[in-house]
Formats: C-alpha cells, sequence, structure tokens
C-alpha cells in the first residue's frame, strides 16, 4: 500500500469531499467518519489548524494527537523532510533516517490500513509537524485508517490531518455523523456523514520503540492479534495506566471531578466487574451505593450476558452477547448505547462488564473511565 490511492467514484461524493480538502487546506476543521469513530481533523502541518481542534472539542492541549495519512509514502514525507537546509548541515540528519523503523514492518503488513496507531520519531530538523500536534513529546502517533471517506480527505488535500475524536472532551467518542452534530455543532464547518462506524472503539495505541513494546491504548486491534506476530511483539505489555478506573478501587460513592473521567455520558455509570451480580437484583434502584439523586432517578440497564431480562427500568437489549459475536458487536455499539440512554433522560447506568480477552479489554478500559462507581466480587 505504498502509493497514495483515491477509492471513491461517486461524483456527488467527489465533489463534498474536494470541497471538504479546500476547507482543510484553509485551516479549518471537518468531521469525517474512520473505521472506529468519527475524527475532527485539522491540517497536521497548521498550527491554526491543529489549535481550531483544540478550541472546538475544548480538548485540553497538552493530550497529543494522531497523524492521520493515505499511504505510506505519505507518512515517509514526515519523518523525511525535504528542506534544502538541513542538508548544508553535514551533521545535520534526523534521527529516524526518514524511515518508518523496521520494528513496524509486521504491524503495519498485517493491520494497516486499520485501527491500529504507532508511535514513530518525530524528525528532529524542520517537522512537517506543527508543535501543537504532539504537545511536547518526542514521538508522534501515526494511523493509516482504512475507511475510504478518511483516505479520500489525506489524498485530495495532500496533507497528513490531525484528528482526535470528533466528540466534546470528555464525552463518549461519535460513532455516527448525528453524535459529532449533538456534541459540536456550531463549532465546526462541516461534518461528512459517512453512517455509522464499523469498529466502534478507538485505534489501538501501540509504541513499538520500547522493548518489550507497550500498548497505550487498547482498542480495535487486539493485544492478542499483536501478540501473535511473534518476535518482539510476543512481548508485548499493556500499560497500567490503561487498565485503572477512574473510580476508586474499592465500591465507593461517587465523587465529583474524578481524575480520569473520560467518554462519560451525562448519566452516572455505575460498572459491574465480569461475573458480579447486579446489586439488589430487582431494587437496583435501592441500591445502597447509589447517591440520592441517583435512588429516585431512572435506571438504564447495559446488559451483555447473564443478567437477567427486566431487572431494570430500561434495557438496551441491542446489547446482548451473542457467543459467536460477542466482543465485536459490543464495541461497535457501546458508544450509541451510552448516548442513546442519555437521551432517555437516564440517571444512572448500571453495565454488566464483560471478560478483559480481545475486544473486551477495550470495552472494559472505556467503562472504567466512564464509571463512577466500579463493584468488584469480594476475594
Ligand atoms: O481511532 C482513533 O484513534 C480515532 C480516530 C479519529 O482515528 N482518534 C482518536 O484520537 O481516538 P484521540 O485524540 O481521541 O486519542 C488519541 C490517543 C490519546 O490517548 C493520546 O494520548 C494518544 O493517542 N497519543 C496521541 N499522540 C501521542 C503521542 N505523541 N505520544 C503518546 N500518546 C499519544
Ligand atoms: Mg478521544
Amino acid at each position: 500500500d505504498d502509493s497514495p490511492t483515491l477509492e471513491i467514484d461517486d461524483p456527488a461524493t467527489l465533489e463534498a469531499l474536494k470541497d471538504a480538502a479546500d476547507l482543510l487546506r484553509q485551516g479549518k476543521c471537518v468531521a469525517f467518519p474512520t473505521e472506529t469513530v468519527y475524527g475532527l481533523g485539522a491540517d497536521a502541518t497548521s498550527t491554526v489548524g491543529v489549535n481550531s481542534i483544540y478550541t472546538a472539542k475544548q480538548r485540553p492541549s497538552d493530550n497529543p494527537l494522531i497523524v492521520h495519512v493515505s499511504s505510506l509514502r505519505q507518512l515517509r514525507g514526515i519523518l523525511a523532510p525535504t528542506n534544502p537546509t538541513s542538508t548544508t548541515n553535514g551533521h545535520a540528519t534526523n534521527t529516524c533516517g526518514g524511515e518508518i523503523p523496521e520494528v513496524y514492518n509486521a504491524l503495519i503488513s498485517k493491520f494497516w490500513p486499520g485501527p491500529l496507531t504507532i508511535l514513530l520519531p518525530l524528525p528532529t530538523i524542520n517537522s512537517p509537524l506543527s508543535a501543537s500536534v504532539t504537545a511536547g513529546q518526542p514521538k508522534f502517533a501515526a494511523r493509516l485508517p482504512s475507511h475510504p471517506i478518511a483516505r479520500a480527505l489525506c489524498y485530495l488535500s495532500s496533507l497528513p490531518l490531525a484528528a482526535p475524536s470528533a466528540n466534546a472532551s470528555g464525552n463518549p467518542s461519535p460513532t455516527s455523523a448525528s453524535h459529532v452534530l449533538t456534541d459540536l455543532w456550531n463549532r465546526i464547518p462541516l461534518i461528512i456523514d459517512g453512517g455509522p462506524c464499523s469498529v466502534g472503539l478507538e485505534s489501538t495505541v501501540v509504541d513499538g520503540l520500547r522493548d518489550p513494546p507497550v500498548v497505550l491504548r487498547p482498542g480495535g486491534i487486539s493485544v492478542e492479534a499483536i501478540r501473535e506476530l511473534g518476535g518482539i511483539w510476543a512481548r508485548t505489555i499493556i500499560s497500567k495506566a490503561s487498565l485503572e478506573d477512574a473510580a476508586d478501587p474499592s465500591i465507593t460513592p461517587e465523587a465529583p471531578g474524578m481524575k480520569y473521567k473520560h467518554y462519560s455520558p451525562r448519566a452516572s455509570v455505575v460498572l459491574y466487574e465480569f461475573g458480579t451480580p447486579p446489586l439488589c437484583g430487582k431494587d437496583l434502584v435501592r441500591s445502597p451505593i447509589l447517591s440520592a439523586k441517583n435512588l429516585n432517578g431512572k435506571v438504564g440497564i447495559l446488559r451483555t450476558r447473564t443478567w437477567e431480562d427486566g431487572i431494570g427500568e430500561l434495557t438496551l437489549g441491542r446489547l446482548k452477547y451473542e457467543s459467536n459475536n460477542g466482543g465485536e458487536e459490543i464495541g461497535r455499539r457501546l458508544f450509541a448505547a451510552l448516548r442513546e440512554l442519555d437521551d432517555e433522560g437516564v440517571d444512572v447506568i448500571h453495565v454488566e462488564g464483560i471478560e478483559e480477552v480481545l475486544e473486551g479489554l477495550a470495552v472494559m478500559n472505556r467503562l472504567r473511565k466512564a464509571a463512577s462507581v466500579v463493584v468488584r466480587k469480594v476475594e
């Protein structure tokens, strides 16, 4: 997948994408679909463009952004910036030598294009990326998405696109154009509607420049699939921070302003570890862990495998765990389901946890960061 390609042949779609590419070249941001979640993209080489993303999302500017490209060739253009001043000084060569580090070969040929993000050395000289993209980090994050619209935008604009998820900071990531509209209405000039996202959870972020390699964020590619590549990848570890709860590691009532709260609906989330029954069964509403507000509030249930029907007032059956299509289906539906329960006016959502294997690791990572309370089994 070396040279840029354009996979869009419908003339009307192509015209719309050309308009979007014009906006991007003017330093504006545009929301677009990827296979994982909707992204809010801007020219990664323009500080004005990148800063417009942070402003629209109200995202803290110390959280770095992923750079999206349409081809390996476009990525090499970032790693080997062509500027004559870098060749006049005999010592001044970029530490990365302009090539994608070999350690990534197996990963790239197996999972790109797709829901995988890799960390790369930032060129030490004449980096074309705006410093706002990396927010002071020594490496930058890159992804070659599989969604034809995402790739077409990079191709038509001839720009690498910095793009975080297109939600308001802290909310569940958007998996449809209407989610973007809800969060960023009036804050961005254009949303491209490509229908619902097929993966539904963000990409897996991997740092292969460390030994052992580290998964910084579990996502659309499972850690098991990465380890199966063998070699250095067989030893891949998962960063501890990605396994932490937003809530206290015990059954404690919600405290406002939790440090790591992300992906959160308006309602409070009570997450039950895999195999933990819902507290108080049919009297869930009177669960002792809930605050006064939630005691009298409307309850939503996200039930996946073993919890019975009808344990709460509102059950989203669509998250029901199907044995042959389990974690994947839950991952695809998770963020939309949290938003749908908010639309129902639910005050508290009780979520049945799943096993932290395959897609379940990313699902539980997002839920831990959304949860106000995590209910664990007493050993
Ligand atoms: O699937 C995805 O990755 C989506 C779509 C739009 O591509 N994007 C996305 O971006 O989820 P965002 O900004 O919501 O999450 C980016 C993640 C964050 O956890 C961030 O800390 C990490 O990647 N990241 C980005 N650049 C990094 C860097 N230079 N060093 C370490 N971590 C980085
Ligand atoms: Mg995000």
